[in-house]
């Protein structure tokens, strides 16, 4: 009698698997990664989804990431601080292209052009992470339809941390789809807190100060052309919304655009 040898364990198939394709590491607190596309996703720029991997006892730990690729993109991009003891990005950050990582398909946020309503001149105010989302809508062909000027304000610790914006900002004159449409119409405003450099200081702080606008040779913002999105910290979304409400701003939403909106960068 001969015995046949056991069938091998069936491994659960992870839902809504995606398969990372590549992976960057920016800083030795950043990273970006890309995966695969669900077929049927669809979002609109500046949104968000749950994202994550299975803990040690087999559960989905998810965490909202906002999609940094823009929406006619094959893949989708995130970007991600590593958080050592934070229970997502300790082991997200050992990620490598082959490996799979759970995506729910389906999106949602207020940075969303939608949001707002009609105006000239539009506002991204981003603190670290929170570049992602305005990295999605600076290359959709919709947000350069819709504003004369965008101008782009990004406050990190240091210089390293900014260069996954500046590489984008960069990169945007060369996008076949963008690049011509967008041509002198950018203002980007890097500053660094932490390290010395071009540009210094909370953006906040340059915001109130005035500095900002000198700097740039810009009118300061005003209610009836100017629409802002902002994406941080708790506390400098705080300080944003005073500021912009300071300027007679109001917050708008999906269902009622109003002149500028904000959300929270996740942090995993
Ligand atoms: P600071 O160094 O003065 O705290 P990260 O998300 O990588 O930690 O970066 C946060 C960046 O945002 C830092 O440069 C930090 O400046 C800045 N920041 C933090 N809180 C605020 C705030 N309330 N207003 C403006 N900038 C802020």
């Amino acid at each position: 009698m001969s015995l046949a040898s056991p069938a091998p364990l069936a491994r659960p198939a992870l839902p809504d698997a995606q398969t990372v394709t590549a992976v960057t590491h920016w800083t030795d607190r950043l990273f970006s990664f890309r995966v695969t596309r669900p077929p049927s996703l669809r979002f609109r720029s500046g949104e968000f989804v749950m994202i994550g991997l299975l803990d040690d006892r087999g559960r989905p730990l998810l965490r909202a990431y906002s999609i940094a690729s823009p929406s006619w993109d094959g893949e989708l991009e995130f970007y991600s601080i590593k958080v050592p003891d934070g229970p997502l990005t300790s082991r997200l950050q050992h990620i490598r292209p082959g490996d799979q990582l759970i995506l729910r398909p389906k999106p949602v946020g207020t940075l969303v052009l939608d949001a707002l309503r009609p105006g000239r001149r539009l506002f991204l105010f981003a603190t670290g992470t929170g570049i992602a989302p305005f990295a999605s809508l600076l290359r959709d062909p919709e947000t350069w339809e819709r504003f004369e000027e965008v101008v782009l304000m990004h406050t990190c610790p240091r210089l390293a941390d900014l260069e996954y914006g500046r590489l984008l900002v960069e990169g945007l004159a060369d996008d076949p789809l963008i690049g011509e449409m967008m041509a002198g119409r950018l203002r980007y405003y890097p500053t660094t807190t932490q390290e010395p450099s071009a540009r210094t200081g909370r953006i906040t702080d340059n915001l109130v100060s005035g500095r900002v606008f000198a700097d740039l040779a810009m009118a300061p913002i005003d209610p009836a052309r100017d629409r802002a999105m902002v994406c941080g910290s708790l506390a400098f979304n705080l300080d944003m919304k005073a500021i912009l409400e300071g300027c007679g701003l109001r917050e708008g939403a999906n269902s009622d655009p109003a002149e500028y909106v904000v959300e929270k960068a996740f942090v995993g």
